[in-house]
């Protein structure tokens, strides 16, 4: 996502250090030829690099047309058997250890083998960063949320039998392997879905799952990504229960704007009766972190809210009516509408 003028990829090569970071660094490749090799070296044919402010390779592997698009911000990845479209979306931060060549061959091998490759991750002692904490659970993570989460079964079906029927876009927020989903499509089968989840081993359960739907997934923090579309509705499911009152109350602003007139935005998630279970959550966290002596970032750690100050940050967010509509345990769900 570009703002202000362009730069253009010579100027960034000329500028950019040894050590830059990743853009910088594809950008050197690029002028060197290296980026070409490394993809030919992969086993990549028929392929074509071009720069125009931004990075652009095709070319085609087994048989899918391939189609990557670097800029400042996001590698866009399209891997079709026919037109190369772009329908995954990755921030830098979430290309492992930095590893372009590495990343691209494992995208490309899950699509030609048609399987999810074991996760590389296994989980740990202590607090996991949120995205290795997902990663390492994917498999049989569909069973774990259907059989073990009170008020899951029941909240899937219900999530999309309360999606206007006009619904033909849909923003998913921590979209995960697309439990939601699953059902959604059930009721709209050509609906265009942009999921954003901070796991790629979750994403690739979903893409799985529904190989032929119109999924635009976008592996970063939702928190960061750019909502760039306008959409009929949005939902999120069993995800924002791990972050802070301030920073949702943002979120919920960036998804307001980003709905039509008339929009609405369903959530489905863990949430507490009282203030003084909130901030025993959120205290409980905090004495593990400093425990831990765990740098800024995101754990995974339950910190839910109460009902009552997830409708009021709904409302301060923007949204003209938000109403509770099912709970069970502590599985909650709300409807909250754009005027
Ligand atoms: C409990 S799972 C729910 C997945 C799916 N919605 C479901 O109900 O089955 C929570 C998901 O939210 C994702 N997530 C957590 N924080 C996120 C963030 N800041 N940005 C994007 N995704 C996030 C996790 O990676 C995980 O896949």
């Amino acid at each position: 996502m570009w703002f202000g003028k362009k730069k253009k990829t010579e100027e960034i090569f000329l500028e950019a250090p040894e050590e830059g970071n990743l853009w910088q660094r594809l950008v050197r490749d690029f002028h060197s030829k290296e980026l070409k090799k490394r993809l030919k070296d992969m086993g990549l044919r028929r392929v074509e690099c071009y720069s125009d402010g931004t990075v652009d390779i095709q070319g085609f592997y087994g048989d899918f047309a391939v189609n990557v698009q670097i800029d400042p911000d996001e590698i866009a990845l399209g891997i079709n058997e026919d037109e190369p479209d772009c329908d995954e979306i990755y921030t830098y931060d979430s290309i492992p250890d930095g590893d372009f060549y590495g990343f691209l061959k494992r995208r490309l091998d899950f699509y030609e083998k048609g399987e999810a490759l074991p996760s590389s991750k296994e989980p740990r002692e202590g607090l996991e960063p949120m995205a290795d904490f997902f990663a390492a659970r994917a498999e049989g993570y569909d069973e774990h949320m259907l059989s073990e989460v009170e008020g899951c079964k029941e909240g899937y079906p219900l999530m999309a039998s309360l999606l206007p029927k006009s619904t033909r876009s849909l923003l998913d927020l921590g979209c995960g392997t697309g439990l939601e989903l699953d059902e959604i499509f059930k009721r709209f089968p050509d609906l265009w879905v942009t999921g954003i989840d901070l796991s790629r081993d979750m994403m690739d359960r979903l893409k799985q799952k529904h190989p032929q739907k119109n999924l635009m997934l976008i592996c970063g923090d939702y928190f960061r990504v750019d909502f760039n579309d306008r959409f009929d509705a949005a939902v999120s499911f069993e995800s924002l229960h791990h972050f802070t009152p301030e920073a949702k109350k943002k979120l919920y602003r960036k998804v307001c704007e980003s709905l039509k007139d008339g929009g609405v935005y369903i959530e489905c998630d863990y949430m507490v009766d009282t203030q003084e279970e909130q901030e025993r959550y959120f205290a409980e966290y905090d004495r593990l972190k400093a425990e831990q002596k765990l740098p800024e970032g995101y754990y995974h750690y339950d910190t839910p809210c109460t009902v009552e100050n997830e409708i009021k940050l709904l409302q301060q967010a923007g949204f003209a009516s938000v109403e509770q509509v099912f709970r069970k345990g502590g599985t909650c769900m709300l409807v909250a509408k754009k005027g």
